[in-house]
């Protein structure tokens, strides 16, 4: 039996093959229920303006929030001939109701229908991602409070470059997510934008009211041209290239865990129910979870790629095409949120090995800009003070020792305006505490950096 709703102008049944080749419900089969809410909307708007009677618009609603259970707790089996999820459902509806399910399509098309659906998934997602990055955030907050003393070389070129706090260092990434919260909050404007009512591609005869149904699913307006919403997916592309860099800054700071957790930096350990083991050596703890963060961005940066390649060269309005739209969405949403739901997870349970962080940086020469500075306010011009600080290090080196195992006469000899006070200078804490400027590494600077982002946390 032909169940096709559109069945009407057909001669000949659809061929198998094509109908499995077209089908889009073992992908969309998720959108139940926006696709409802989306109806349940438009049927409302539809009896405000008299297109529909009262009892009418209420066995529609009824039957649909119906289906909605039905679908959610398995009971109704989604078709493939049935091609979508709308069609599943408006023929579910039908097969309940009779012609009075019949009329919910009244000023509709699936394209606008389908976009409609995509717009909520979409916001509610952003919203769901803006929690869990939040909560990172969090973590990152508490975790920087507590070692706001705390001292950790820094790196340039991987190399240790100078002391700075942990809650310095944790709290760059905080400002990282910080923007990403920005960006998605900023996309979402652009994503809370109501199509339904667009039709096909050209707007309907019918005298309806885009501005109700845009209220009652809480867009913020109507799109402003129905050609243009039919066919517009930048708001996906917006999201994904978001989540790119969500996923990125994820995936910079499990590389940077990776390397801390390895024995030769210790500088960090993570629960063992947070790694793995290997099946041949036996001393292997594996950062896993670390890993598969890092190697999801691949993943996500394709899925970025595919729906910009997806979109290149369609022509106005609604092409199937577009049907692809929805792969990479999801696995978008479905990976970042697993990636952040991890990593939310891991940073609370890290724990900093302050010791071993504290003795690297003191063996790595990382005072040395400051000793160099110091000879500068001295009044010894820079570049000189830059080589009399190599020669020191050269012979620490020599000597095995440190610039804190020097004498003060050992230390004297390498310049005469060195006096007694360079022993403030040496002292690595100093070092964390003189950087007291907007942005420094300063362990005052890092409480006042954790209170900022406490207020930016509450008030969203
Ligand atoms: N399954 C389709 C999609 O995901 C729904 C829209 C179909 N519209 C159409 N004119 N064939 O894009």
């Amino acid at each position: 039996m032909n169940m096709k709703l559109w069945k009407g102008c057909f001669k000949q049944n659809l061929n198998k093959f094509v109908e499995q080749f077209t089908e889009s419900i073992t992908v969309d089969r998720r959108l139940y229920k926006e696709d409802i809410e989306g109806s349940i909307a438009h049927v409302t708007m539809l009896h405000s303006c008299g297109l529909v009677k009262e009892e009418e618009k209420e066995i529609i609603i009824k039957t649909l929030k119906e289906i909605e259970v039905d679908i959610e707790q398995n009971r109704i089996e989604l078709k493939t001939e049935l091609e979508d999820i709308h069609m599943n459902i408006e023929s579910e509806l039908i097969k309940r109701i009779g012609d009075t399910g019949r009329k919910l399509h009244t000023g509709r098309s699936r394209n606008d229908q389908i976009v409609t659906d995509l717009r909520l998934y979409t916001r509610k997602h952003i919203d769901f991602i803006i929690e869990l990055l939040l909560t990172i955030m969090k973590h990152l907050a508490n975790l920087s409070e507590k070692h706001a003393k705390t001292i950790m070389p820094g790196f340039t070129h991987f190399q240790i470059a100078q002391p700075i706090s942990l809650g310095h260092y944790l709290l760059a990434y905080a400002c990282m997510f910080q923007r990403d919260i920005n960006r998605l909050i900023d996309c979402r404007k652009r994503v809370n934008i109501n199509p339904l009512g667009s039709a096909a591609l050209a707007g309907t005869t019918h005298h309806i009211n885009r501005y109700l149904t845009a209220k009652l699913l809480h867009f913020d307006e109507p799109s402003e041209n129905c050609l243009d919403s039919i066919s517009d997916r930048d708001f996906v592309i917006e999201f994904i290239s978001t989540c790119c860099l969500i996923v990125m800054h994820l995936s910079r700071i499990s590389e940077e865990f990776i390397i801390f957790m390895n024995p030769q930096f210790n500088f960090l350990s993570l629960p063992e129910s947070f790694l793995t083991g290997s099946s041949i050596m036996p001393q292997k703890k594996n950062p896993d979870v670390l890993e598969l963060i890092r190697g999801k961005t691949g993943r996500i940066y394709a899925n970025l790629i595919n729906i910009l390649t997806t979109m290149k060269c369609q022509t106005l309005a609604y092409n199937r095409d577009l049907q692809e739209d929805k792969l990479p969405l999801f696995d978008t949403v479905d990976n970042i949120v697993m990636c952040l739901v991890a990593f939310g997870k891991l940073i609370e349970k890290s724990i900093f090995n302050e010791q071993e962080m504290y003795e690297t940086a003191i063996k790595g020469f990382s005072i040395s800009t400051d000793v160099a500075d110091y000879l500068v306010k001295k009044g010894v011009p820079f570049r000189t003070s830059h080589e009399i600080v190599g020669s020191m290090i050269k012979y620490c080196k020599e000597k095995h020792k440190t610039f804190s195992d020097l004498t003060l006469t050992e230390l004297k000899t390498f310049h005469n305006f060195i006096s007694d006070d360079i022993i403030d200078i040496l002292c690595i804490e100093n070092s964390l505490k003189f950087k007291n400027h907007v942005g420094g590494t300063s362990p005052d600077q890092v409480k006042i950096s954790v209170q900022s982002f406490r207020l930016y946390i509450q008030k969203i």
